[in-house]
């Protein structure tokens, strides 16, 4: 349709199962007939139908020939092999090239939904792009005219955080990457890009090689995987026809064949609710492409008015053309089938639906050659004549030089013959590469052991190759290392390999970071055939030994999720989340998925570690799984979700952040550290910090209450202990329950009733948290504070007052309930709910801070930071023997509860011993102290722990302090007291425990009796 609108072809194809989904249990979601593809809900079984050109069928149905490829397993078998798609989509674009049109292709999908598989495919398995580039060389081999030459070149490209990288340069690139330009007849295009003359399908195979090598080591230095840049993949195709009287016109195509990174990075759902609203570079390109291609659609729809931001990412500036410009355009959206992945899968069906309404325009680029001479001709002068004028001192003319110079070269290409410039292309390559040197490069491996880099993005691993000669090998940041590598957490000198010629071992340098099969490597050792090492935070190698141990495809397991599933192992993550889907139900399913989220946080957070330990943030994340059930009054199974605990080291103050925050934030610490490792001045402002957050109240742990005892207006007064997220004990909270009769005042133990007695009549009943002991919370860092909330259905929370600094806290918190008139309902409601109470940590603003953790640099500093310091600790002195004073009192208590234990104890042996008979026996468990006193004890003696612990702390600092203060009389004389003030206090603890500890064991002595 010369001149007319062309829409946006749009392909789905949907590829087989992967591991993971297998692990888990798959169920396919995805369906097609025709052109149609079915996508249903695994939550309700719902449909939602699309149409598009193509629908592709790639999820099963298929065989592997002799050959390796996947081709249909039958006649009647839909599957739809790569050779398929290229007839259907590649064919053409290269008919359109061959007419003059430009063409585009691009592949949009999440991260391992098969783009790479379809762009550029595997192994034999080969993709659009490799069998268009053969397709084109075999039809110029047959199409050779004598007027007629025709000439392909080749351009290779990575968008990274908004950076272009020529792929097709060897070694480091300015860190700014090449700029992008716009000039009235070309649009936007990238200055400096190599273009290559290429003339055979083998040379391009060869720069696509390079250019991969290229992109994967950029992707270990810069720790950028390939699923979160995008690579644009340019072939242009010219054919120079000369007509009779000796005129020639140029007839051109440019194909741009675009591999995107993985859409789940296109949303930046992360940054809502985040106070760092803007999103990170990083998928600045991916949301433009978004918005652009909504923006044409709604154009296509009609819309007027409507604003396209091409302008607004390298990207979109790049595909402007292919995108409502003058090109015929191809979008494949690749699907994952799996259940577990029905959000996204989903959103790219969306997405290719939107896309298929764009309306391109396309024109056949053909103009007389000689036009395009004197174009360029009279463009120079132009220049000239503005350089001539504004002379050598205008702001802009370091610009028109540039340009000129642009020019020239242009001209210069023009002029030579297509053969000089494929030869000058094939020395630079020689020189660059070394054709030989690079053959023996390949033999290298085969003969030694070598490492080979595994990487996120199948298409990437094993591309490096790394041998380990006989001798020493180094790995290390230092250029003079044996293998120069740059990333996350290597150091200058890393790693030192030997290899004796029998056997290789691997040894840490400085005590690196080295995991080796998921274990950290302390000292030297040996490695075997397939070993999975991994340096610093994120770079990847599999050990391949020596050539006898090596069978034909013994690598293939180990890909990149064996490498996290086992580094995750070693760390004793629970992999007891993996639950067996033994049947179909939504709950294996969620909780599949939190495990896979918690699998793939695990690189991400280490990552954002050893960003943090780079740029000196002192902060430290850690992954944890939290259960919605603490806060739910029925003490339902909750929903599970991965949250991240962020702490900041030195001030002690904690975060929690969702995933989505967490990535959101992780992206922009990315953005951060490349800033740094390219020089920059990292600016000191919090406003854009990704680490930083103002504090915020934590919720450390929950109890349930059952409220059904009420129902015979029987009191509850127990210690209850608190559980966090994930099940373990934050503190222990005393909780009263009473019934009250109609003045308020608390009914005695003789009114117990039966609950229907209750109906008709008012009633109400008194909450009380009076305090609660061993508050973990506290006795870590002092400078905190904490609160608890009682939690009623349909009821406003009710707060207690913070107390700060105390692992033991008197809330004194009182609380009535009314009910008018007692109904079923609300006995129902009685028996069968519970009475939630939470306790919540604060933690102070560093401003209002008077607290400051124990450094030792005080020491040595001047004498008015260890007065200060000396403030501090006297403060805390007091505050612990507030804390004495109160574990004493509890002591008193618990002693008391003992006697009366014991009490209790003796009249059963009496009895007994008189033949009468008792109450059932106690629970063997129960055995002289019930469950709660045993409880109430042992958080007495963690705290008296933690206690002693301060002190000796405190007293290491007092002595420290004394001996680095030589030269001032008053400070030394200030410092003795403190040390006998805290001796003091340790002794009376001392005493306090050992006698506690004594009436403990003289209790169960006697109740074992
Ligand atoms: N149609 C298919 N048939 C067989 N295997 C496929 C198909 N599509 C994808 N795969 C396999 O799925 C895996 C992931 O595919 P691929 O690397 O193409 O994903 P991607 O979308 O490019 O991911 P990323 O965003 O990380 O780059 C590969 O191992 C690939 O071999
Ligand atoms: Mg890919």
């Amino acid at each position: 349709m010369p001149g007319g609108a062309d829409s946006v072809k749009v392909a789905v194809r949907v590829r087989p199962f992967n591991q993971r989904e297998k692990n888990a249990g798959s169920g396919c979601i995805i369906s097609m007939k025709g052109d149609s593809t079915t996508i249903k809900n695994p939550e309700n079984s719902s449909t939602k139908i699309f149409s598009f050109d193509y629908s592709y069928w790639s999820h099963d149905g298929c065989r592997e020939n002799e050959d390796g490829v996947f081709i249909p397993n039958s006649e009647s078998s839909n599957y739809t092999d790569q050779r398929r798609v290229f007839q259907d989509l590649g064919q053409g674009v290269l008919d359109n090239a061959w007419q003059g049109y430009n063409a585009a292709l691009f592949a949009y999908g999440q991260t391992g939904s098969g783009k790479s598989y379809s762009m550029i495919g595997y192994g034999p398995n080969k993709g659009i792009v490799p069998i268009t580039c053969e397709e084109l060389f075999k039809a110029i081999e047959t199409n050779k005219e004598n007027q007629k030459q025709l000439q392909v070149s080749f351009s290779m490209l990575e968008i990274y955080n908004e950076r272009v990288k020529d792929l097709l340069v060897k070694g480091k690139q300015s860190s700014e990457g090449l700029k992008i330009r716009q000039n009235p007849q070309a649009g936007f295009y990238v200055d400096g890009l190599k273009n290559v003359p290429v003339s055979s399908y083998k040379e391009i195979e060869k720069l696509m090689e390079q250019g991969t090598v290229n992109r994967t080591t950029a992707s270990t230095n810069m720790n950028a995987t390939s699923s979160r840049s995008h690579m644009v993949i340019t072939i242009r195709f010219n054919q120079v026809i000369r007509n009779a009287g000796g005129e020639s016109n140029t007839r051109s195509s440019d194909i741009n064949l675009v591999d995107l990174a993985g859409s789940e990075r296109a949303d930046s759902t992360g940054a809502t609710g985040d106070r760092l609203k803007e999103g990170s570079a990083i998928n600045q390109s991916l949301s433009t492409l978004g918005n652009v291609i909504s923006a044409l659609a709604d154009i296509a729809g009609g819309k007027k008015n409507v604003l396209v931001p091409y302008r607004n990412s390298v990207l979109t500036k790049l595909l402007q053309s292919a995108l409502g410009g003058n090109s015929r355009t191809i979008m494949i959206a690749a699907l994952s089938p799996a259940d577990i992945n029905y959000d996204e899968t989903l959103s790219t069906l969306r997405y290719a639906d939107r896309a298929k309404k764009i309306q391109n325009k396309a024109i056949v680029n053909e103009s007389p050659t000689d036009r395009l001479i004197r174009e360029l001709k009279e463009e120079n002068a132009r220049l000239m004549a503005a350089l001539g004028k504004g002379g050598s001192k205008t702001d802009n003319s370091g610009e028109l030089q540039r340009l000129l110079r642009e020019n020239e070269s242009k001209m210069s290409d023009i002029n030579k013959t297509w053969e000089q410039r494929l030869e000058e292309a094939r020395k630079e390559w020689e020189r660059g590469h070394g054709g030989l040197e690079h053959e023996e490069e390949q033999a290298e491996w085969r003969t030694f052991p070598y490492f080979t880099n595994i990487n996120e993005d199948t298409q990437l691993s094993g591309v490096v190759k790394l041998s380990l000669h006989v001798g020493e090998t180094l790995f290390g940041r230092s250029t003079s290392a044996t293998y120069s590598i740059r990333g996350l957490g290597i150091q200058e000198k890393h790693a030192l390999i030997t290899n004796s010629g029998s056997r290789v071992t691997l040894e840490p340098v400085n005590e690196s970071k080295i995991y080796v099969n998921g274990v950290k490597l302390k000292s030297k050792e040996e490695l075997h055939h397939l070993s999975r090492i991994k340096f610093g935070s994120s770079c990847l190698y599999l050990y391949v030994g020596q050539v006898n141990d090596r069978k034909p495809n013994d690598e293939k397991v180990y890909d990149y999720d064996f490498f996290m599933a086992e580094l995750a192992e070693h760390r004793g993550v629970a992999i007891d989340l993996q639950t067996p889907r033994v049947n179909e139900s939504m709950e294996n399913l969620k909780s599949y998925v939190v495990f896979q989220d918690f699998m793939d946080l695990l690189p991400q957070i280490s990552e954002a570690n050893a960003i943090s330990l780079e740029l000196d943030k002192g902060m430290n994340f850690q992954a944890e799984i939290k259960t919605q059930a603490s806060h739910d009054s029925q003490q339902q199974q909750g929903t599970k979700e991965v949250q991240i605990k962020a702490t900041n080291e030195k001030t002690k103050k904690v975060w929690v952040w969702s995933r989505e925050k967490f990535l959101h934030r992780k992206d922009l610490m990315e953005e951060m550290y490349c800033k740094y490792m390219d020089g920059e001045i990292l600016p000191k402002s919090r406003d854009k910090d990704p680490f930083w957050d103002p504090v915020e109240d934590m919720f450390l742990g929950s109890c349930h209450v059952m409220l059904q005892s009420l129902t015979y207006c029987v009191e509850t007064d127990e210690h209850f202990t608190l559980h966090n997220y994930h099940g373990k004990e934050e503190a222990v909270m005393k909780v009263r329950i009473f019934p009250l009769d109609e003045k308020g005042h608390y009914l005695g133990e003789e009114s117990i009733v039966e609950p229907r007695e209750l109906l008709g009549k008012p009633f109400s009943y008194e909450i009380s948290i009076p305090e609660c002991m061993g508050v973990r919370w506290c006795s870590e860092e002092r400078s905190r504070g904490v609160y608890c909330k009682v939690l009623l259905d349909n009821q406003q929370p009710v707060k207690s007052q913070t107390v700060w600094g105390k692992s033991y806290c008197d809330f004194n918190l009182k609380y009535q309930v009314k009910e008018k008139k007692v109904r079923q309902e609300f006995i129902d409601y009685l028996q069968t709910h519970s009475l939630v109470v939470e306790l919540w940590g604060s933690q102070v603003n560093e401003e209002d801070q008077i607290h400051h953790t124990f450094s030792g640099n005080g020491v040595n500093g001047n004498s008015d930071d260890v007065l200060s310091q000396m403030k501090n600790k006297e403060y805390e002195i007091e505050r612990l023997n507030e804390d004495i004073n109160l574990l004493k009192k509890e002591n008193f208590n618990l002693k008391k509860k003992l006697d009366k234990q014991q009490t209790q104890l003796d009249m059963k042996k009496h009895r007994r011993a008189k033949g009468v008979s008792s109450a059932p026996p106690v629970a063997s468990g129960d055995i002289g102290l019930d469950a709660d006193l045993a409880q109430a004890l042992r958080v007495f003696f963690k705290d008296m722990k933690a206690v002693q612990g301060q002190i000796s702390e405190l007293k290491d600092f007092v002595k420290m302090s004394r001996n680095g203060s030589s030269d001032n009389g008053n400070l030394k004389q200030s410092l003795g007291k403190q040390e006998v003030k805290l001796q003091d206090v340790e002794n009376k603890m001392s005493g306090c425990v050992a006698s506690l500890k004594d009436s403990v064991t003289n209790t169960l002595r006697k109740a074992k009796r």
